[in-house]
């Protein structure tokens, strides 16, 4: 399989991770979420106390604590100046608040600087909101990924209940739509589709469906 890119964006929760994941396993890929780097500095503010809307000072967190990824099998953990914070970068005051940090342009331009580095031999399969638009404009594969929200909200309470994390389910439903709304009406790359990329809409269909799918466009261009 030639090394070339896989970008994966849209919405919250509409299973981007999932597949790129299986994407990644299958081709022997390397899988980044980037969403993830955006959560981290996020929780890097509430831990050092730098406010959200304090731009320089969030910049100044990325250079001093270092993001990374490291593979195992439970699957891969992120790290942040080696404490591992996979778990709490999926709390809900990350959760709820990662769209105002994710919205500076400087604290973008470190981020996607760093994905570009990844991705610069190819063989990587990136999820996002602006991989196909910013992140990889020359990316050889670019999937858009869409599901109602009602749906994007299922998942994410059954992916709660399994957990064990009680969540009510219109609560979720809201936090959803209100980071969608945010991540698509910023002013630096925004959530939107690039003009090149297949939308694929999953609602109702099985992980596997949208696999299939995305791999018959992966064998076209690959
Ligand atoms: O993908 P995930 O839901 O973990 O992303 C968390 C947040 O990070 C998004 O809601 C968005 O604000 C931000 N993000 C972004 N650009 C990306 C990936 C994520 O702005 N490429």
């Amino acid at each position: 399989m030639k090394k070339i890119n896989i970008a994966i964006d849209g919405p919250a929760s509409s299973g981007k991770s999932t597949v790129a994941k299986i994407l990644a396993k299958d081709y022997g890929f390397i899988y980044t979420d980037t969403g993830a780097m955006y959560r981290s500095v996020t929780f890097m503010a509430i831990k050092h106390e730098v406010a959200f809307s304090d731009e320089l000072g969030l910049v100044e967190l990325i250079h001093r604590y270092p993001i990374t990824f490291k593979q195992s099998e439970v699957g891969q953990l992120v790290f942040i100046d080696g404490e591992d914070v996979t778990l709490a970068i999926r709390k809900s005051d990350v959760t709820n608040n990662v769209s105002e940090v994710s919205a500076h342009e400087l604290v973008r331009k470190e981020l996607v600087k760093q994905q570009q580095t990844i991705a610069k031999d190819g063989g990587v399969v990136m999820d996002g909101r602006d991989i196909g638009t910013a992140v990889l404009p020359d990316a050889e594969v670019k999937i858009f990924l869409v599901a109602s929200v009602v749906e994007r909200a299922e998942r994410r309470y059954k992916e709660n209940q399994a957990k064990g994390i009680k969540t009510d389910f219109e609560t979720l439903k809201t936090e959803i739509e209100k980071r969608d709304y945010i991540d698509s009406h910023r002013e630096v790359s925004p959530l939107k589709q690039a003009e090149d990329a297949i939308l694929i809409d999953t609602t109702g269909k099985t992980i596997a469906e949208v696999v299939t799918m995305i791999k018959a466009v992966v064998s076209q261009k690959g």
